[in-house]
This record gives C-alpha cells, structure tokens and sequence, in this order.
C-alpha cells in the first residue's frame, strides 16, 4: 500500500479547495463519453483551486485475445494506441499539473491510481505503471512526475495558509473492486480503516454521503462526533449501446448501469467545513 501528503497553500484565507476525481475514463472503450471528459479536465484546469486525481481504469485494455473483447466496443485495439490517446487526451492538464509544481510547489493531480482494467490487463505490470507515470508527456521533449498510488492508498491532505496549517483530513483513495451495491462497497472501505474521506470508483455510480462517527474528543474532555464522506467517484462510459451485445448484458443475469458523471469533495478551512456534491 502506498501513502503520501500532500500539502496546498490557499491564495486567500477563505478560499475553497476542491477535489475532483478523474475515475474510470476507460479510454479504447466505444462508450467513452468525449465530451464529458473534456468539460470536466477544462472545469478543473480553469480553476486553480480545484485538484484532481487519476482513480484508475484510465485506459479499457480488453484487448484482442481477451474472452471479453468485443471488437463492436473497442475504438482502439492495442495498448500503445490507448495511452496515446490518454496522453492527447490529458496533455494541457499534464501542463499544468507541471506549472503547479514548478510556480507553487504543489501539485494539481494528487496521485494516481490504477484499476482493474489495468493490473487485470495482463499487458501492464505495476513497475510498467510506475515507470510511465514517473514520465508522463507535456510536449515533444518534456515530461512531468504524478505519484503512482497503487490500487489503494492514504493521503494526508494539508490545507494551509501563509504556510500555517489550516485543515488536516486523510482521504482513503481507493480504486475499489468487486460488484454490488455502491453503498455496502463504500462503507466496506471504512472497515479497518480511519479516514475523513472514503473514495472510490469501479462502480461507475457517482454519488456521495455524509455522515457522523462517534470519537473521544481531548480538547472537550468527553464523547465528540465528525464527519465522514464516502465517495464514489463516477466514471467517464455509459454500460451499453443500442444494437450491440457487450459484455455487460452478457456477464450476468443483473443488468448494470454506468452512469457517466463525477463527485467533487470541497474543503472549507476558514468554515472547518467539508462538502460534497455531484
Ligand atoms: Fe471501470
């Protein structure tokens, strides 16, 4: 498992971060939703205080020679052809994932993760991965760093200003895995594990709850609640098209859904408030 921390000095006092997670792109896949990726990579470069981060499945890889491929849902077929696309695709956010660091010192995408479509690919391994996000392309001759998280990771996020702590939350970032209900597959995450935010993707069903857990508190001297947010970040495909037979109506007897959408958690420091909406 991985773990980092990841520090963000605000620009005024009360300013809001956002954090929008780029989750189940599936690019190659003939449902990808063009137009929804690019609207939500422009809304998250045009607003400085709004991060993202990569919650794998970012590329499809049913490939030929898979039992699923199905060449009538594939709009790219090898390997090298979807990461070209993700590279095109992701190249101004890559930009300006590189000006953050260089002008800020801190980064616009988080982490990385990857998904099941990627460590089940049988064409990427983990050091593959490492290896390409420790180089991912801002033009010809140029490349910039995202930290490769694995499947599942801690980040300890630290909101600041004048270099002064502002807010401390630990976001639990998660690809997620397995079928079911979104809402036992969220609070699965919480099992084991203390976190202010609960994330994940897999389920292709953006959607978002909040709720309170009980905890002693020091500085009251007696029983406190707080907040927890459990997240799914949505996904970037719809699950079927019309006249074709994929994977989805032929894997099982319950049809699933995939609803193209994301979920953004706001961090408001200067209130100690953190929100979530779709
Ligand atoms: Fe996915």
């Amino acid at each position: 498992m991985y773990s980092k921390e990841v520090i963000i000095e605000l620009d005024k006092i009360d300013t809001i971060l956002h954090w929008e997670v780029l989750s189940d792109i599936h690019i190659g896949n003939a449902n990808f939703v063009e137009s929804l990726f690019e609207r939500r990579v422009k809304e998250i470069i045009d607003d400085p205080y709004r991060i993202t981060s990569f919650g794998g499945d970012q590329l499809d890889l049913i490939l030929p020679g898979d039992p699923r491929f199905k060449d009538e849902a594939v709009t790219k077929r090898t390997l090298g052809e979807q990461r070209q696309e993700f590279n095109d695709r992701c190249l101004e956010l890559f930009k300006e994932h590189e000006y953050f660091i260089k002008n800020y010192g801190w980064e616009k995408i988080i982490c990385s993760l990857w998904g099941n479509h990627e460590f089940k690919s049988r064409v990427v391994t983990e050091n593959d991965e490492k290896v390409y996000w420790k180089k991912v392309p801002t033009g010809e001759n140029t490349s910039t760093k995202i930290d490769f998280m694995g499947s599942k990771g801690f980040i300890r996020l630290d909101i600041r200003y004048k270099n002064k702590s502002r807010m401390k939350k630990t976001l639990f970032v998660n690809h997620g895995a397995g079928g079911g209900g979104t809402l036992k597959a969220l609070e699965n995450l919480t099992v084991n594990v203390e976190a202010d935010v609960y994330q994940m993707g897999h389920l292709h069903d953006p959607m978002g709850i909040k709720r309170d857990t009980f905890y002693y508190n020091d500085k009251k001297k007696s029983w406190d609640t707080k907040e927890q947010l459990l997240i799914n970040s949505g996904c970037f495909t719809t699950a079927i098209r019309n006249n074709v037979d994929q994977w989805m109506e032929q894997k099982g007897n319950k049809l699933m859904t995939s609803k193209p959408g994301t979920w953004t958690v706001s961090f408001d420091s200067y209130n100690d408030k953190v929100g979530q909406h779709g």
